[in-house]
């Protein structure tokens, strides 16, 4: 019945699992089960929600739920913590797509649950699991510290200190970095990457979430900083094959790849690879170190 434990990513992998009973918990301290929703369609939504702790029983767990014109993911699974199960852990906060805490593979998809209707799913039963590449924690809750220790190598915005104010950018230069800016730290894009998905790479791999941060620091006019051997070395930038996964997930809809990892390869491919670069840094005496990427 348990799923098997040990993921890549140094936690446990959430993959298969056996059907786990459950009887219902409705708290009476929570008010005990829902009144009837208005709007309710009279349909029932069949939800398969991974359940278990590293080290216990890790399996599936299935849920009847009534459809309400509307419901989204976490809507049903909300129910189902209501009425059915108050133990099924969750994290979640939101509810409206810009705090990034309920991400989620829904049938196997890395999404955001508040944004994914459930008249959008196929018919049948709904499968809800926990990101895959990260650690388990409970049930749908997975632990992304990771990601908040690569975001503290990344040396923050720094401008030259007698740059003055007011600062005059281009409006060309903001709409570049407007796109960056609208990343929620969901890490949905994180948890799709195969680098990080199907390789052990995660300790020298920053990730498309932190090539974005990294992309929109280096493309500020204003930042004095040069974070490409950053970036090329500890960030492992190498590893990403362009895949365009990470871009397909963002529900931000920022091109993750085009317009952040494309171009921090290229700044890296003309520090180390351009010979007319080269030869302007040898003559000036700024070369960077000549080692192979
Ligand atoms: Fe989420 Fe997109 Fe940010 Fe990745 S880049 S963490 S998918 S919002
Ligand atoms: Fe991964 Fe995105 Fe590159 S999914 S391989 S970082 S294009």
């Amino acid at each position: 019945m348990a799923g098997p434990v040990g993921g890549g990513r140094g936690g446990p992998a959430v993959t298969g699992g056996g059907e786990i009973p459950v009887s219902p918990t409705a708290s009476p301290a929570a008010g005990g089960p829902s009144a009837p929703e208005s709007g309710m369609t009279g349909a029932t939504v069949t939800l398969r929600i991974f359940k278990g702790v590293p080290g216990g029983e890790l399996g599936y767990a299935t849920y009847e739920v009534p459809e309400v014109v509307g419901m989204v993911v976490l809507d049903a699974v909300h129910w189902v913590q209501r009425n059915l199960d108050t133990e099924l852990a969750c994290r979640w906060n939101c509810k409206a797509a810009k705090c990034g805490s309920c991400s989620a593979e829904v049938n196997g998809h890395p999404v955001l649950m508040c944004k994914t209707r459930i008249d959008t799913l196929r018919r049948g039963p709904i499968t809800v699991q926990p990101l895959r590449s990260f650690p388990l924690i409970k049930d749908l809750v997975t632990d992304v510290s990771r990601n908040y220790e690569i975001n503290k190598m990344i040396p923050p915005f720094t401008a030259a200190p007698d740059d003055g104010t007011p600062w005059r950018i281009a409006q060309m230069d903001v709409d570049r970095l407007y796109e960056h800016r609208r990343c929620i730290e969901c890490f949905l894009c994180q948890d799709v990457c195969h680098v990080n998905r199907g390789h052990d790479l995660s300790a020298r791999f920053f990730g498309p979430r932190f090539f974005v941060r990294v992309a929109s620091l280096e493309m500020h006019p204003k930042d004095v900083l040069d974070r490409r051997d950053l970036v090329r070395d500890l960030g492992g930038l190498g590893y990403c094959n362009i895949t365009k996964c990470c871009t397909d997930v963002c529900p931000e809809h920022i091109h993750i790849t085009d317009n952040s990892i494309i171009p921090l390869k290229e700044r890296v491919a003309d520090r180390h690879w351009d010979p007319v670069r080269w030869l302007g840094r040898k003559l000036r005496g700024t070369s960077p170190p000549p080692e192979a990427p």
